[in-house]
């Protein structure tokens, strides 16, 4: 596995086949277009219709259902179709790929969803908006390798979670792959997260879980619950 892409499929593979090719690549957004525009969403390599892990942890919250809810990196998952099923009403959906926001907002078709297109490790919309009650993240902090963007990202999640409010974090753990759609990763414990988080963030449960790409390879998450003190 190590060393291994997680390739949007195998036509994706001509999208960015080498590491160096990627750290070439400078245009970030137009990458994670160009997965969503050249691939069937089914057939991504992290794509999931079971949401059972981060559903026992966003029910562990004991959240009502108008909770203000963030899901950062958020693609065009089916996650929020399922929030949605559940009767959670506030929703804002976040990512750098407007291609994959327009998925998602004609699919579930809602007005409890809000869009916002914007990097999060240059955050400028994002910074605008109000705290929220619940912080969500599957696969998008494992993709910011330097330290500059790691604390961007930290920054920006410390100041718009609520006092009292929660974080999930689901990325690559430490027996994962190196690469997740032919770009680099890095990748997590709980005890990295918690460190990332510091002392104002508590560690309620946390769990290893194995995700089955569609292609049927296996990638080990680190799903990890936090409040907020
Ligand atoms: C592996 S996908 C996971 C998508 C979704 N969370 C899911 O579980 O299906 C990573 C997502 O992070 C987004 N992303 C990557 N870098 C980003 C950045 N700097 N800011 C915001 N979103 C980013 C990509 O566009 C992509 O939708």
């Amino acid at each position: 596995m190590k060393g291994e892409s997680c390739n949007i499929n195998d036509k994706g593979k001509s999208c960015c086949s080498t590491t160096t090719e990627i750290n070439n690549e400078v245009n970030l957004k137009e990458h994670w277009d160009k997965a969503y525009l050249n691939s069937p969403e089914d057939k991504l390599g992290w794509y999931e219709t079971d949401h059972s892990p981060m559903l026992r942890l966003i029910l562990k919250t004991g959240l009502n259902k108008s909770a203000r809810i963030l899901n950062v990196g958020s693609g065009s998952t089916t996650l929020v179709d399922e929030l949605l099923n559940k009767g959670y009403s506030n929703i804002i959906a976040t990512d750098i790929s407007e291609v994959a926001l327009k998925k998602l907002e004609d699919r579930t078709g809602s007005n409890k969803v809000e869009f916002i297109i914007d990097d999060l490790t240059k955050p400028t919309k994002l910074k605008k908006i109000e705290p929220v009650d619940l912080w969500i993240d599957r696969a998008v902090l494992h993709f910011f390798t330097e330290e500059t963007d790691q604390k961007i990202y930290f920054d920006l999640l410390k100041s718009k979670t609520q006092s009292k409010g929660y974080v999930i974090l689901a990325e690559y753990n430490l027996s994962g792959a190196e690469l997740c759609a032919g770009l680099p990763v890095h990748r997590y414990s709980k005890e990295m997260l918690t460190e990332k988080l510091g002392a104002d963030f508590e560690l309620i449960d946390s769990f290893e879980y194995i995700y089955i790409m569609p292609s049927g390879a296996e990638r080990p998450y680190i799903y990890a619950l936090f409040r907020k003190k």
